[in-house]
């Protein structure tokens, strides 16, 4: 496969993704319109203005998919096994603290990568080569191996990023998954696009 055939792959995997559950885990995957023809506001959000994310129905363990300038935009809510579970990973990631500050504002440089830790809200595109990897929750799967606790699986070259959006090391992908500026309006709204007005 081409590199440019691999890139079209993974947008059509991003397009069709929204209307995917993940296999066998049952987890709930909230479906975004992405195909219908756009209005004036959305063509005004894709030329780069913030974009809105109602999380109220977000359930544990579930992902939401929004478009923000032309991108994914992820928004996860990992479960508490899921923190948990993000320290153990650290001497597999290639930047576990989240150093390089080109991938996050300032204030998701934090363990969990995000304002709240439960809440994840991620650019959903490989640092490599820019295809959408797929949300692989389900821990220890066969094509993936034991030692797999969940995360993001590119499908075009087989990085591998965890459920803070670290990429794990001997992959292709350099960086980990790009945090965007956001926040929060209410509990449950997501502003992205802009930085918190204390920031
Ligand atoms: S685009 Fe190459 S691994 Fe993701």
């Amino acid at each position: 496969m081409s590199t440019v055939d691999a890139v079209d792959l993974g947008r059509r995997r991003f397009l069709t993704a929204t209307a995917t559950v993940v296999g066998g885990v049952g987890v709930a995957f909230v479906a975004v319109p992405f195909l219908k023809s756009w209005s004036p506001s959305e063509r005004a959000r894709a030329a780069g203005a913030p974009v809105e994310a109602d999380i109220s129905k977000l359930e544990e363990g579930a992902m939401m998919t929004v478009e923000w300038r032309g991108k994914p935009v992820w928004l996860l809510k990992r479960t508490k096994k899921m923190l948990d579970d993000l320290p153990t990973l650290d001497d597999q990631l290639r930047d576990p603290k989240s150093q390089e500050t080109s991938q996050q504002p300032k204030y998701a440089q934090n363990a969990y990568r995000s304002i709240k830790s439960e809440t994840l809200v991620l650019v959903g595109i490989c640092t490599h080569l820019g295809c959408s990897p797929t949300f692989r929750p389900d821990v220890a799967p066969a094509d993936l191996g034991p030692n797999w606790k969940g995360g993001f699986f590119c499908p075009c070259h087989g990085s591998r990023f965890d459920l803070a959006g670290r990429v794990y090391k001997s992959v292709p992908a350099p960086l980990n998954l790009e945090v965007p500026s956001y926040r929060y309006m209410t509990d449950s709204r997501v502003l992205i696009g802009v930085d918190p007005e204390t920031a």
